[in-house]
C-alpha cells in the first residue's frame, strides 16, 4: 500500500472551536502555493488542470461543493461537466442513509480505469469521511482516492491538496470535532439567480436513527451580519432567490445566546433590495415558533412553502426517535400555520419501518398524512446507522412488511398530491425560471413560490425572471403551463 502522509483524527484542531469567528489567511496562503504550481504546469504543458464534482446528500453539501469549487477556481483549476475527464474528481459525500454510501463506493470505483490511464485523482470529502470505519476502507480498497478531508476542516483543502502535489502521498485529515465558524472563503455558485445561505452548521437533536450530529457537530450560527452582508452582495450580483440553510434553522442564534434571532433574520432580510424570495429548510416542528410564524406572514418576501419533517405518526415512535413533540403538537402547528398563511405548501419528511414500529403505529403515520394533506413528501424505510442509538434496537418486523408500508404510504401520498395540485389548474402563478426543462428541452422551467416544478412554454431565454405563467395541467409532481406576461 502506498505510504499515507497524515492519517491523525485531530480531537479539536482548533482550540476552543465555536464562537470566535476566523478569516481564512491561511487557506488563502495554501491556494497561493497551488495557484503558483499550477501556473509553472500550465507554461511547462501549455494546459489548465481541471476538476468536476460528484455531489451527494442534502443542500447542506450542495452548498459545500461550492465552496470546494471556489477553492479550486481560485487555485486555477477549471471546473469541467460532471460526465467530462478531469485532473481532479471531488466527491462531497452523505451517509444519511446506506443507500447513499453505496452509490458513493460504486462511483468511486467506477473511476479506476480514468484514474490509470489518465493520472486523475480523487477527492474525498463530506459526511461519510466522519467515520473512521469508511477512511480505512477507502485507505485499503480503493486507492486512487489520494486526499480525504470532512466536513469540519473543508478550509484545509488547499494545504491537503499543495501537500499531495508536492510530495505524491495520500493526505488523509480529519478533524473528529468542529471547529470555528469560517467566513471569507471563496465560492463559485452553480446558479446566479438563486442561492444557498447557510445560517447555523451543525444539530443539537440527536434523533435516535440520525447519524448527521455525529458528522456535522454541534450547533454553531452564524452572525447575523455576516449572513446579511453575503446576502446583499448576492442582490448585487443578480440573485433573486435565496433558501436559508441548516438542519434546524429554528435555533439559529441559540448557541450566539439571542433568543428569535432567526425571526428576526427574516425582518432583515425583507429590506434588501432585489431579492424577491426567501426560503428556509429545515425546520423542527419543536422549535417552530409563534414569532416565525408571524414572521412568514407579514414578510412578503417569505415564500408560502414550509418543510416540516413529522417523521411518523405514532407518538410512540416519535417517542423512541426522541423528536421530543406528539402527533397533537405537531396537528396544532400546522393548524396555527394555516390561519396565518391560508395558501401554504407543506412538505415534509417520513420515515418508514423504524424499529419496533407496529401495524398500528404506521396507521397513525397514514393517518396524519391524511389529515395535514401534504404538496409533497420525502418517503424513507428506516435504515440502520451507525453509533446511532437506534441501530441497535432490534427489528420487529420483516422487509416484506416494511416494503410494502412504504408502498401504501408511496401510493396514499401521490394520491393526496395528485388532488392538491389540481388547484392549479387554470391559474396563473408566478414563476422564477431556473433554465431549460430537464424532461423536455423544448420547454423552460421553474417554481412557483409554493416549491412547485413547472414546466412551461416560452419565447426566448427567461432564466433568472419571474415569469407569470398560467397553469393547463397539474400532476403530483410538476404543473404545465404557458407564458402570460413578463414582470421582468
Ligand atoms: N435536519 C433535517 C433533515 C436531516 S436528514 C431534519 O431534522 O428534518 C433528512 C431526512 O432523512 C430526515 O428528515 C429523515 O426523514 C431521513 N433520515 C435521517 N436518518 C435516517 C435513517 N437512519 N433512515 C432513514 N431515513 C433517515
Ligand atoms: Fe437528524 Fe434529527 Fe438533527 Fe434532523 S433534527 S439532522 S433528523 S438529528
Ligand atoms: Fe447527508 Fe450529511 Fe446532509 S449525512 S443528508 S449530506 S448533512
Amino acid at each position: 500500500m502506498e505510504n499515507i502522509k497524515d492519517s491523525t483524527r485531530k480531537k479539536d484542531a482548533c482550540g476552543q472551536g465555536g464562537l470566535e469567528l476566523a478569516k481564512t489567511m491561511e487557506s488563502a496562503d495554501w491556494m497561493e502555493q497551488v495557484r503558483n504550481l499550477n501556473v509553472e504546469h500550465t507554461l511547462r504543458t501549455g494546459k489548465v488542470r481541471t476538476f468536476r464534482l460528484d455531489v451527494f446528500g442534502c443542500q447542506m453539501n450542495e452548498r459545500d461543493a461550492e465552496t470546494i469549487a471556489g477553492m479550486l477556481t481560485n487555485m486555477g483549476y477549471e471546473q469541467v461537466a460532471p460526465d467530462a475527464p478531469a485532473d481532479i474528481i471531488v466527491f462531497v459525500t452523505c451517509c444519511v442513509r446506506e443507500n447513499a454510501e453505496e452509490r458513493v463506493y460504486g462511483h468511486i470505483g467506477g473511476l479506476t480505469r480514468e484514474c490509470e490511464e489518465r493520472g486523475s485523482i480523487i477527492v474525498a470529502s463530506g459526511c461519510m469521511m466522519q467515520q473512521p470505519h469508511v477512511l480505512e476502507k477507502l485507505k485499503k480498497s480503493y486507492r486512487h482516492v489520494k486526499i480525504v478531508f470532512g466536513t469540519h476542516n473543508i478550509h484545509e483543502f488547499p494545504r491537503l491538496l499543495y501537500q499531495h502535489l508536492t510530495s505524491g502521498k495520500r493526505v488523509f485529515e480529519i478533524w473528529e470535532k468542529e471547529g470555528r465558524v469560517i467566513e471569507d472563503m471563496p465560492i463559485k455558485r452553480s446558479e446566479r439567480h438563486k442561492a444557498f445561505v447557510n445560517i447555523i452548521y451543525g444539530c443539537n437533536n440527536f434523533c435516535t436513527y440520525c447519524i448527521v450530529p455525529y458528522v456535522r457537530g454541534r450547533e454553531r450560527s452564524r452572525r447575523k451580519e455576516d449572513i446579511l452582508e453575503e446576502i446583499r452582495a448576492l442582490a448585487a450580483d443578480g440573485c433573486r432567490e435565496i433558501t436559508l440553510l441548516g438542519q434546524n434553522v429554528n435555533s439559529y442564534g441559540n448557541d450566539l445566546g439571542e433568543k428569535d434571532l432567526f425571526a428576526r433574520l427574516l425582518y432583515d432580510i425583507e429590506t434588501i433590495d432585489g431579492i424577491d424570495r426567501v426560503r428556509f429548510t429545515t425546520s423542527h416542528p419543536k422549535d417552530l415558533s409563534d414569532s416565525l410564524i408571524r414572521a412568514m406572514k407579514e414578510c412578503e418576501k417569505v415564500c408560502e412553502h414550509l418543510h416540516l419533517p413529522f417523521q411518523a405518526g405514532s407518538n410512540r415512535v416519535l417517542q423512541r426517535m426522541n423528536r421530543k413533540y406528539t402527533r397533537e403538537h405537531y396537528l396544532a402547528l400546522v393548524d396555527r400555520i394555516r390561519e396565518a398563511v391560508p395558501d401554504i405548501a407543506l412538505t415534509t419528511d417520513i420515515i418508514v419501518g423504524f424499529p419496533g414500529e407496529t401495524e398500528e403505529d404506521f396507521e397513525q403515520t397514514l393517518d396524519l398524512v391524511r389529515k395535514v394533506q401534504f404538496d409533497a413528501a420525502f418517503m424513507f424505510i428506516y435504515s440502520p446507522r451507525k453509533g446511532t442509538p437506534a441501530e441497535k434496537w432490534e427489528q420487529t418486523e420483516s422487509q416484506e412488511t416494511i416494503s410494502n408500508r412504504f408502498k401504501r404510504l408511496v401510493e396514499l401520498q401521490t394520491e393526496i398530491a395528485t388532488g392538491l395540485a389540481k388547484r392549479y389548474e387554470g391559474r396563473t402563478v408566478e414563476v422564477l425560471v431556473d433554465g431549460l426543462s430537464k424532461t423536455n428541452p423544448e420547454m423552460l422551467s421553474g417554481r412557483t413560490r409554493t416549491n412547485k416544478l413547472v414546466n412551461f412554454r416560452a419565447n426566448g431565454n427567461l432564466t433568472g425572471r419571474l415569469v407569470d405563467v398560467e397553469i393547463i395541467r397539474a400532476g403530483a409532481f410538476w404543473l404545465e403551463g404557458k407564458e402570460g406576461a413578463g414582470r421582468g
